[in-house]
C-alpha cells in the first residue's frame, strides 16, 4: 500500500539542529546488548526493552528490515516522560515523516495534534498503519562484549505509535516491533547517536536463545570465548531505491537489507537460476535481503524449483518421503549422517561478488518436522514475489550478522558451531 506525499499536509520546511540524547550519569557505555528468544509457536525472534517513566519491559518482535521501533499505544501507554513529535522538528525530519496531521480523541500518547507520522508495519502479516511518531525514555544493558553490564539509558528515543490492530499474528506477549532497519530512526541508528560509538550493530539469531549487540566487536561467546567479530567474511549491503515494506510513501527508499547474491551453488555446482531476478529493477523488485521476518528462506518459484530439483540430484540413495507443507522435499533422516554443523546433506552456497560465498550447512538448510522427517527447510514464494530471494530465520541461526552502516557492508560469521560455540552461549550473567 503505497500511500501518496501529499495524502496529508507535508511540510518542506527543515530545521537543522541536532536532536541531542542525554545519558544517564557520566558513563558511556562501548555497545548495548539485547536478549533474543525464539517463540516456539510462531517462530518469531522476541527481544525485550524497558521504555517510559516509570520504566516497564516491553516485548517486541524483532524485525530486522523495519525502519522503526513502533509499540503499541492504544493500550496501556502510561510514560510521564512521552513527547509527540511536533510537526517540522527536527524529530519529524530525522524520521523522514511526510505526514503532519491532527487527532480528535486526544490529547494521549498516539493521539495528539500537530504531530508527525509515520507508518509503521508488521511484517509477518504484511499490514501497517499510520502512527504518530513520538519519543520517551529506552533504558538496556551495556556490555563490553564479554558479558552484560550495567543499565544504561536515553530520555529521547524516538519510536511510533503502532496501535493494537498491528499485533496481529505476533507472538504471545508482545506488544510491538522492533526495528533494525536503514534509516536514521532505527534503533541501531538511534543507540550510536545516543552513546556515540560506531554505527554498527550484530544479531546472533538462536532457538531457543540469541543476542543483538549494538556498537563494535567484541562479540564473545562462551565455550571457547572467541570474539567472533574478528573472523568475518564481508559482503556490501545493497540499497534498493523503492520500499519494501507493507505500507510507506510513494519515493521512500527500502530499510531492508539487500545483498548481491549472484548465484546458488549446491555440492560447489552452480544451479541455472533466472539472472534478471537476482538484480533490483527499477520498481525496486526482485534481489536478495535478509528478513527475521521470515521464518524460512523463501524463493520465487523458479529459483525455489531449480534448488530442490538440484539438491535432490545431489543426494542420492536417500529415501524422499512425502513432503510436509510448506516445505517441498522430505527425507528420512534415519538415512543421513550428522555432524557438529547438523544433518550430512549438500552444501547450499550463496554466491557473492568477489567470490565470497556464504556457506549453508545441514543445521541450517533442512529442519525436522517430524520424528525421523528432515526436510529441505526453503519455501516457494511465488511467481511475483516483490523480493526474489529472501534469506529468511531458519538460514540465520547460529551464525553471526554484524551489519557496519558506515561502510554498508555485512559481516557473516558462518556457522557458529564449526566454533563450538552458538548464538545462546553469550554471559548474560551481569557483574554486580
Ligand atoms: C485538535 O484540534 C482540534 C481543533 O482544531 C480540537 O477539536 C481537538 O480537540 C484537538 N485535539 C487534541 C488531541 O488536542
Ligand atoms: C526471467 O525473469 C524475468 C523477470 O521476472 C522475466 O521477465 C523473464 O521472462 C524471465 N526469463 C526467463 C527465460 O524465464
Ligand atoms: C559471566 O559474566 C560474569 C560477570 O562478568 C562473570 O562473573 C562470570 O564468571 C561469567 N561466566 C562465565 C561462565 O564465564
Amino acid at each position: 500500500m503505497a500511500v501518496p506525499s501529499n495524502f496529508l499536509l507535508f511540510s518542506a520546511s527543515l530545521l537543522f539542529f541536532i536532536v541531542s540524547p542525554s545519558i544517564q550519569a557520566s558513563f558511556r557505555p562501548k555497545a548495548l546488548v539485547l536478549p533474543l528468544t525464539k517463540d516456539a509457536s510462531t517462530n518469531q525472534y522476541v527481544t525485550q526493552i524497558k521504555q517510559r517513566t516509570p520504566l516497564v519491559l516491553v516485548k517486541l518482535s524483532l524485525d530486522l528490515g523495519a525502519e522503526s521501533l513502533w509499540v503499541d499505544c492504544d493500550q496501556n501507554y502510561v510514560s510521564s516522560t512521552y513527547k509527540p513529535a511536533r510537526c517540522n522538528s527536527a524529530q519529524c525530519n530525522l524520521a523522514k515523516s511526510k505526514s503532519c496531521g491532527s487527532c480528535f480523541d486526544g490529547p494521549k500518547p498516539g493521539c495528539n495534534n500537530n504531530t508527525c507520522s509515520l507508518l509503521p508495519s508488521n511484517s509477518f502479516k504484511s499490514i501497517g498503519t499510520i502512527g504518530e511518531v513520538a519519543q520517551d525514555v529506552v533504558a538496556v544493558q551495556s556490555t563490553d562484549g564479554k558479558s552484560s553490564g550495567k543499565v544504561v539509558s536515553t530520555s529521547k528515543f524516538l519510536f511510533t505509535c503502532g496501535a493494537t490492530l498491528l499485533l496481529d499474528g505476533l507472538a504471545s506477549g508482545v506488544t510491538g516491533v522492533a526495528g533494525l532497519g536503514r534509516t536514521k530512526i532505527s534503533m541501531p541508528s538511534q543507540f550510536s547517536v545516543a552513546f556515540s560509538f560506531p554505527r554498527k550493530f550484530a544479531i546472533c539469531l538462536g532457538a531457543p536463545n540469541g543476542v543483538i549487540f549494538f556498537g563494535d566487536g567484541p562479540y564473545t561467546f562462551l565455550g571457547r570465548n572467541i570474539d567472533i567479530s574478528k573472523s568475518l567474511m564481508y559482503t556490501p549491503l545493497i540499497l534498493n531505491p523503492v520500499s519494501t515494506a507493507p505500507a510507506y510513501f510513494e519515493g521512500d527508499p527500502s530499510s531492508d537489507y539487500f545483498i548481491g547474491v549472484r548465484g546458488i551453488s549446491i555440492s560447489e555446482k552452480p544451479v541455472a537460476l533466472n539472472k534478471t531476478l537476482l538484480s533490483i529493477n527499477k520498481e525496486g523488485h526482485g534481489g536478495t535481503k535478509i528478513s527475521t521476518a521470515a521464518p524460512y528462506t523463501v524463493l520465487q518459484t523458479s529459483i525455489y524449483k531449480a534448488v530442490v530439483r538440484a539438491f535432490i540430484k545431489e543426494i542420492p540413495g536417500i529415501p524422499r518421503v512425502p513432503a510436509v507443507a510448506p516445505f517441498g522435499a522430505c527425507f528420512n533422516s534415519k538415512s543421513i549422517g550428522f555432524s557438529r554443523v547438523g544433518p550430512g546433506v549438500p552444501v547450499i552456497d550463496l554466491n557473492l561478488p568477489n567470490k565470497v560465498v556464504w556457506r549453508i550447512f545441514g543445521f541450517n538448510s533442512m529442519v525436522e518436522v517430524k520424528d525421523d522427517i528432515l526436510c529441505l527447510a526453503f519455501v516457494d514464494g511465488g511467481l511475483e514475489p516483490t523480493t526474489s530471494i529472501v534469506i529468511g530465520g531458519h538460514q540465520l541461526e547460529d551464525n553471526l550478522l554484524q551489519f557496519d552502516l558506515a561502510a554498508s557492508r555485512l559481516g557473516f560469521s558462518s556457522s557458529l558451531l564449526f566454533r563450538q560455540t552458538n548464538c545462546a552461549n553469550f554471559n548474560f550473567t551481569s557483574a554486580a
